[in-house]
């Protein structure tokens, strides 16, 4: 398998490891590098929904770790996030907020959700805060329960990178 020249790095987060799935996917086939983001104060199972989607609902980034993602020495990020209540996570909105060096840098920006019509709708709040941050959104990628599993949907995303 062919390795992209340029540095990349998947940052995301997952809470039941969908995400995460996707994330080790990718960065096995590009030679990406991996930054999982994590809240400070996990989400108890019995939490997650009242709390983690109250808060995506209203847009608020959670104190996370690592504090501060400097990005500064790659060339292209891939932000992944599961979907809450029709947005991204808490979680990836404080990661969104802790990166360092992001000012024009190229994202591939993708949700995993259970309906891609939801995925689709957090979408655009997604790419909309990636933007404020001074990232450049070159391609999206919603990704179901079924898309999220698929070999060949995660290597055409691997494709789209290396051809960029
Ligand atoms: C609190 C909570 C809210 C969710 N809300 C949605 C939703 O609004 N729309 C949707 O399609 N999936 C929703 N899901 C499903 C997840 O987005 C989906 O299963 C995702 O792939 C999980 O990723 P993860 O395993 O990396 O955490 C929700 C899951 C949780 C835990």
């Amino acid at each position: 398998m062919q390795v992209v020249d340029m540095r990349s790095v998947v940052i995301y987060h997952s809470h039941s490891g969908v995400t995460r799935g996707v994330a080790g996917h990718l960065s096995k086939i590009l030679g990406s590098e991996m930054i999982e983001v994590t809240p400070e104060k996990e989400y108890s199972s019995f939490m997650v929904v009242p709390k983690g989607c109250y808060r995506a609902v209203k847009g608020l980034a959670d104190p996370i770790r690592p504090q501060t993602i400097d990005v500064s020495e790659y060339d292209i990020l891939i932000i992944a996030s599961p979907v809450w209540a029709g947005k991204p996570t808490p979680v990836i909105n404080g990661a969104i907020d802790a990166l360092i060096g992001c000012q024009g840098k190229k994202v591939y920006a993708i949700m995993t959700c259970r309906s891609a019509e939801s995925g689709h709708q957090a979408l655009m709040t997604f790419v909309e805060r990636l933007k404020k941050k001074g990232l450049v959104i070159f391609k999206t990628s919603v990704l179901d329960s079924n898309a999220s599993a698929d070999e060949s949907v995660i290597e055409g995303i691997c494709s789209d990178i290396r051809n960029i």
